[in-house]
């Protein structure tokens, strides 16, 4: 009986940190001891864990919009009341959330057009410039920024469709009109560099930041900058037969106009080491 009792006056602990009374005691459940001390400061009882109360950051956010690929673009500031280690993707998501969308001085406005697919870094539709910086949205994080203002606006080197949205279509368009498919492949003849930078090469997201933040890439011309080279040297790398085709195309557009600036390689999101595959494409 007197576990009974124990039971039936055992307290339990909400998600939001709110005592609330058993009415109903399972059978067979064992007594609390008594009532349970209140979690440490900043964190919440959440059944039988404690986890960290969420810390909270406002910032001043501001996009570039544009309505369409002809429309003008035009700045539109936003307020961010969230959670302090969101990325920048979970403050688009956050901002989007409401079916009424306001700006910062509370007027009506449309949903903020972006893209993403895999939310970890290995798709590249989130690319954009965030404070300035080319850099994947799921992958840039709040903590990463002093100040209480960022700004986001599309990549600067591709036509913008929509918001942050950007037409790429330009590398693949690139890599088919060079006709870069390995075709028939030829296992590794045992030299563990190449291997090593074919396999690093084959992470090549094909998100366009290395085009973004180059000085040579321009839309439309002849350099078709980081992305384009990474195929070639996979191709080349692979296939023997048809390694000196790619070489010559990798010569015409990328090699006789790469400044060694290596710009691409500090935004890189994969990692990829275009240092390497520029000194064995030029051997
Ligand atoms: S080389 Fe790096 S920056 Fe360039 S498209 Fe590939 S993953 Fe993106
Ligand atoms: S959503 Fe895929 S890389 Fe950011």
């Amino acid at each position: 009986m007197k576990v009974r009792a124990a039971v039936q006056s055992a307290h339990r602990t909400n998600c939001d940190g709110r005592e609330k009374k058993d009415e109903q005691a399972r059978p067979g459940a064992l007594p609390l001891r008594g009532k349970e001390p209140a979690p440490p400061k900043g964190r919440l009882r959440c059944g039988f864990v404690t986890v960290k109360e969420p810390v909270t950051e406002q910032l001043q956010v501001r996009i570039l919009r544009q309505e369409s690929p002809v429309a003008e673009p035009r700045w539109e500031t936003f307020k961010y009341d969230g959670p302090a280690d969101n990325s920048v993707a979970g403050l688009l998501d956050y901002l989007n959330y409401n079916d009424d969308i306001t700006d910062a001085d509370g007027n009506r406005t449309t949903r903020i057009s972006w893209e993403h697919a895999c939310m970890q870094g290995m798709c590249g539709a989130c690319a954009m410039v965030i404070n300035g910086t080319p850099a994947l949205a799921c992958e840039t994080f709040l903590r990463d920024f002093k100040g209480k203002e960022i700004t986001i606006r599309p990549l600067r080197k591709f036509p913008v469709i929509r918001d942050l949205i950007v037409d790429r279509t330009v590398i693949q368009e690139n890599l088919m009109n060079a006709n870069m498919y390995i075709g028939e492949y030829k296992p590794s003849d045992g030299d563990k560099g190449k291997a090593d930078i074919a396999y690093a090469v084959a992470k090549c997201l094909k998100c366009g930041l290395c085009m973004e933040v180059c000085p040579n890439y321009v839309n439309g011309k002849n350099f078709f900058g980081a992305a384009f080279a990474n195929d070639c040297y996979l191709v080349a790398s692979r296939n023997s037969a048809k390694a000196g085709e790619i070489r010559k195309i990798y010569g015409e557009h990328f090699g006789s106009g790469c400044s060694k600036d290596l710009s691409c390689m500090k935004v890189c999101p994969a990692g990829i080491p275009i240092l390497g595959i520029i000194a064995r494409m030029n051997r």
